[in-house]
């Protein structure tokens, strides 16, 4: 399988062959980490962040440094030219030439697809506006399969379903390889009816509710997000929903044994920290796996392996 100058946009873009390839070459990379790898030693990875960004960032940054490679950029929108009005295109057209790859995440649903149009290096999706998160995805399934050793789980995805990119990326790769998915999300910030019609169509079992702790006590996969404030049209919508769920360590006490619980991180209030200590956690086991994961993406676009 050759993902050579390939685009990272959308988990749509990917069939379930092309996941599982990604997720083995993301395992061998995880048994290399210990050694000293150069195998992107002269290559210049440009990470163009116009969003804030911890985990996603650092990751990208690491695994190509991890790799010999070195990382160009910038990490927020107000020091770059576009403040100045230039355009996304524009700023693209420009960084295609320094740099052998891209990583773009933008506040506009589209801009990486836009990027990856106008660039004449692959173009990795870091999350554009409420509509994918592709990278978030393929270290989450790599930390189920891990956890699991499969992907046709019972999960429960939980929160801001409404402007949450990472569960439109997550639901619909979910969905591909038959797990059952429980759709729990304040009233308002229900999945999408695109994103829900999509997931019916690839034909798996879907449920929506409202109630938290009944899908706490079926599922093997809690994954919770953080409502996104910064999305919303109207500021008073958000005091609204906020803090309108929480998992809790005595909510767990009714949970499967096996169950495991992921966020993407950043947290607000919607995990409390005593489930941190509990044996269900995996949210830093999922940073940790970004890693191999983002390594392994960068030497398949950059067609080296
Ligand atoms: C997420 C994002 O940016 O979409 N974080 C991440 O990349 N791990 C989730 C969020 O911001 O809530």
């Amino acid at each position: 399988m050759d993902f050579t100058r390939r685009d990272i946009i959308s988990i749509r873009d990917f069939s379930k062959e092309e996941i599982e390839y990604i997720l083995e070459s993301a395992a061998r990379m995880e048994a290399r980490l210990g050694s000293k790898l150069n195998l992107l030693e002269g290559k210049i990875l440009a990470c163009l962040f116009f969003e804030p960004s911890t985990r996603t960032r650092l990751s990208f940054e690491a695994a190509m440094k991890r790799l010999g490679g070195r990382v160009i950029g910038f990490s927020k929108a107000g020091v770059a030219s576009i403040a100045k009005g230039e355009n996304l295109t524009d700023t693209i057209k420009t960084v295609t030439n320094y740099a052998d790859v891209i990583v773009i995440r933008h506040p506009r649903e589209g801009a990486a697809r836009l990027a990856a149009e106008v660039s004449e290096v692959p173009v990795i999706n870091a999350g554009d506006g409420s509509n994918q998160h592709p990278t978030q995805t393929l270290l989450d399934l790599y930390t189920i399969k891990k956890e699991k050793g499969r992907l046709d789980v019972k999960a429960a995805i939980v929160g801001d379903l409404k402007y949450g990119r990472t569960v439109h990326s997550l639901a619909h790769a979910l969905a591909m390889f038959g797990a059952s998915l429980i759709l729990v999300s304040p009233s308002g910030l229900e999945m999408p009816p695109e994103v829900l019609a999509d997931l019916l169509e690839l034909g798996v079992e879907v449920k929506e509710s409202h109630n938290l702790e009944e899908a706490v006590s079926e599922a093997e996969v809690l994954y919770v997000t953080r409502i996104q404030k910064e999305r919303f049209p109207d500021p008073e919508e958000y005091e609204k929903v906020k803090g309108a769920y929480k998992v809790t360590r005595e909510m767990l006490a009714s949970a499967r044994k096996d169950l495991i619980v992921m966020h993407p991180l950043p947290r607000i209030d919607e995990i409390s920290p005593e489930v941190d200590l509990t044996e269900h956690a995996r949210y830093f086991q999922q940073v940790r796996n970004g890693l191999p994961v983002r390594m392994a993406l960068l030497t398949l676009v950059l067609g080296v392996e």
